[in-house]
């Protein structure tokens, strides 16, 4: 692994832009630098929360597991994603807003993708969109990013793909789809994507995808030698019941809505609230 012989911090970035926002070719610039932080936003008061300690915001079309209780991320239209990504721009000021194409808004081919494309960041004033896929989808990268839309691309565990996969198994296990997981990087790389997400592949195809490609890789359940991170903010925050394997908790905030939803309940049946302070 070579080092970026130009490494920028989110400081300096920062300082650069005198308080505007992170744009894709700084998190492009990020390359073997300072490791990027993504989590996933869909509120605006979220967005406000982590706005200031993270450097891109993704408006995930896990919004469809996570809030509306989709059993899958298919049904998500692109209305949801236009909605949601317009309240998370609204709650941020410094970090990149990336927002998911939906599945159905973009795999017939550059044409469809860019009238889908637009329409979401003409919506929403976020900076970039995210597309899952590989080899396929290269033409589409390079048609959107000559016509001014920055391409995030997403390969390893793509859940738009749950059918053609069989489940939300890790990927990379056999010779033939480790090779064709890299091969499908190095496409999205190649077609000018600005950075690629690496979703629950096996270590070393994380770590050779990332030695192999010239834009930053982001990991969720990848390797630790990624140029960023990136969690859902539910499974994070310890809110989803059921959560993968490279899920880090970091509160139990489903914990802390049932001790308070239990305290609430008890003081209206106790009739101990509202108290006068609560009156007019
Ligand atoms: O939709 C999403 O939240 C994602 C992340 C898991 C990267 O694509």
């Amino acid at each position: 692994m070579t080092s970026n012989p130009n490494p920028e911090t989110r400081e300096a970035e920062l300082k650069r832009r005198a308080g505007g926002r992170l744009t894709a070719p700084d998190i492009k610039r990020r390359k073997r630098s300072e490791p990027i932080v993504m989590l996933t936003a869909y509120t605006t008061r979220i967005a406000q929360l982590l706005d200031p300690h993270c450097d891109v915001l993704l408006v995930g079309d896990s919004v469809g597991m996570a809030v509306y209780g989709l059993p899958t991320t298919l049904p998500v239209s692109l209305d949801m994603m236009a909605a949601h990504g317009a309240a998370v721009v609204r709650g941020s000021k410094k970090a990149l807003v990336v927002i998911d194409m939906p599945f159905r808004s973009y795999e017939e081919g550059p044409e469809q993708a860019f009238r889908s494309a637009s329409w979401l960041l003409q919506e929403t004033g976020a900076g970039a969109v995210k597309i899952e896929g590989g080899v396929e989808l290269a033409p589409t990268v390079t048609f959107l990013e000559a016509r001014g839309i920055p391409v995030m691309g997403h390969v390893g565990l793509t859940p738009q793909s749950v059918h053609t996969l069989g489940g939300y198994r890790a990927r990379g296990r056999s010779n033939e789809d480790f090779s064709n997981i890299l091969e499908n990087a190095k496409a999205l790389d190649e077609a000018g994507a600005f950075a690629i997400v690496i979703e629950a592949v096996v270590e070393a195809l994380a770590r050779s995808i990332t030695d192999t490609v010239e834009c930053p890789t982001i990991g969720i359940g990848a390797c630790a030698q990624c140029d960023g991170q990136v969690l859902v903010v539910d499974d994070m925050l310890g809110l989803t019941e059921d959560t993968a394997r490279f899920v880090k908790r970091y509160d139990d905030l489903a914990g802390r809505v049932d001790a308070a939803a239990a305290a609430y309940s008890a003081s209206v049946r106790s009739r101990a609230f509202p108290e006068r302070r609560n009156l007019y």
